[in-house]
C-alpha cells in the first residue's frame, strides 16, 4: 500500500484536524504511506481538487478547530446540483468522475471523516467497489456503532460554559433562561450539558415535552426560594402532539432545525407571567479548539483507521466501544441514528437529581 485518500464531509466539528494529523503522521511514520487530501468533502473528489498532505501540513494543527481540507454538507456526488438551461437547479450523477480521480491518484483506498450523511455516501461508494474507511465525526453524537463521536465533548463543554454564564444572570434577574443547543434529532448535547451545567429542565427530541411539566418545575423551584430557572432545549425538541421547528435559508431551499428555544421562552412567559429570555448557542458549538478528550479520541480514531486500512479491513468505521477503538461495519454505523434511550442510566441519573424533562 502506497497511497490513501482522505476527505472531511458534512458539518465541521472540533477535532477534525487532529484526525488528519493522526492519519497522516501514522501513515507516514509507520507504513510510509502518503496521504492525498481532497478539498471540501465529496465535492473535491468529484472536481479533483486534491493535494499531497505533507508532514509539515499535518503539523501544528492538533489544537485547531475546523478542517484544513474544508468541508461542505451539500454536495452529493450521486446528485450534484447544476444549473439547468433555464437557470433552474438540476441534479447529475457524478460518482463515475469521483471513482476516476481515485484511480488517477493511484489510491489504495479512501478515508472518509464524516457524520451519517457523508458516511452513507461512503457506503454507497464501497458498494461500488471502492475500499472505504469511515471515521465518525459529529458534535451531535448520533452515529450508531460507536459510543461517542469526536467533537461531541467539545460542543457539550461549550454548551456547559454557556449554561454557567446564563446561571449568574438568571439568578440576578430572577428570570427563566432558555438555551437552545444543536444536536439535530438527538438530545445528546442537551442532556450532557444540561447535567454538567445543573439545568433545571432539559428538553430532548426523544421525549416530547408538555408545557405544564416545565411550569411545574419552575413553580416548585420558586416555592423553595429559587426565583430563576434554566431550561436547555435541544434544537430538535418539540411539545407532545407538535413537531420540530425549522428555519429556511434566505436563498430558499435549505431547511434546518432551529427556533424551539424562542417558542418555549415566549410560551413560558405567557403562561407564567415570569420574565423569560432565549439564547441560541448555534455554531459556537462547532467552532474553536477541541477538548483534550476530543484531541485524544480523534488521534486514536485516526491511527486505528490507518491500521485497519493496512490490514485490508475496508468498508468499516472506527468506533469506541468499552474503552477500546475497533472497527465496525459501516452499514451498522449508518443503519439508524443513535438517540437517547429514555430508560438509560444517564437519563435516570438526571431525573434523580431533579432535572425535569418537561412531563
Ligand atoms: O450536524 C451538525 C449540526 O451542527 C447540527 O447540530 C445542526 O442541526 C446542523 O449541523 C447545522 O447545520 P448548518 O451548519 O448547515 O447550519
Amino acid at each position: 500500500m502506497r497511497r490513501l485518500g482522505i476527505l472531511t464531509g458534512g458539518g465541521d466539528c472540533p477535532g477534525i484536524n487532529a484526525v488528519i494529523r493522526a492519519v497522516t503522521k501514522s501513515a507516514l511514520y509507520r507504513y510510509n504511506i502518503e496521504m492525498i487530501g481532497f478539498n471540501n468533502g465529496f465535492k473535491g473528489l468529484v472536481e479533483n481538487e486534491a493535494w499531497l498532505i505533507s508532514e509539515a501540513a499535518a503539523s501544528g494543527i492538533l489544537h485547531r478547530g475546523g478542517t484544513i481540507l474544508g468541508t461542505t454538507n451539500r454536495d452529493n456526488p450521486f446528485a450534484m446540483r447544476v444549473t439547468g438551461p433555464g437557470g433552474e437547479p438540476e441534479y447529475e450523477d457524478r460518482s463515475g468522475e469521483a471513482l476516476r480521480h481515485i484511480e488517477e491518484w493511484n489510491l489504495d483506498g479512501l478515508i472518509v471523516v464524516g457524520g451519517d450523511g457523508s458516511l452513507t455516501l461512503a457506503h454507497r461508494f464501497a458498494e461500488m467497489g471502492l475500499p472505504v474507511m469511515g471515521i465518525p465525526k459529529t458534535i451531535d453524537n448520533d452515529l450508531g456503532a460507536t459510543e461517542v463521536t469526536f467533537g461531541f465533548d467539545t460542543a457539550a463543554t461549550t454548551a456547559t460554559e454557556a449554561i454557567d454564564r446564563l446561571h449568574t444572570t438568571a439568578e440576578s434577574h430572577h428570570r427563566i433562561m432558555v438555551l437552545e443547543v444543536m444536536g439535530r434529532n438527538a438530545g445528546w448535547i442537551a442532556l450532557q450539558a444540561g447535567m454538567a451545567g445543573g439545568a433545571d429542565v432539559v428538553l430532548i427530541p426523544e421525549l416530547p415535552f408538555n408545557y405544564e411539566g416545565i411550569i411545574d418545575k419552575v413553580i416548585q423551584r420558586r416555592s423553595r426560594g429559587k426565583k430563576f430557572s434554566i431550561v436547555v432545549a435541544a434544537e430538535g425538541s418539540f411539545p407532545e402532539g407538535g413537531a420540530p421547528v425549522y428555519q429556511f435559508s434566505a436563498s430558499g431551499g435549505q431547511k434546518r432545525l432551529g427556533g424551539i428555544g424562542q417558542l418555549v421562552s415566549e410560551e413560558l412567559e405567557r403562561r407564567t407571567g415570569l420574565e423569560s429570555r432565549a439564547t441560541v448557542l448555534g455554531h459556537l458549538q462547532r467552532g474553536g479548539s477541541p477538548t483534550p478528550f476530543d484531541r485524544v479520541l480523534a488521534t486514536r480514531f485516526g491511527v486505528t483507521a490507518v491500521e485497519l486500512a493496512v490490514a485490508g479491513r475496508w468498508n468499516e468505521m472506527v468506533c469506541l466501544r468499552a474503552g477500546s477503538i475497533r472497527g465496525a461495519p459501516l452499514a451498522e454505523a449508518i443503519a439508524e441514528i443513535k438517540r437517547i434511550n429514555p430508560d438509560s442510566e444517564q437519563l435516570k441519573a438526571a431525573s434523580a437529581v431533579g432535572i425535569s424533562f418537561g412531563w
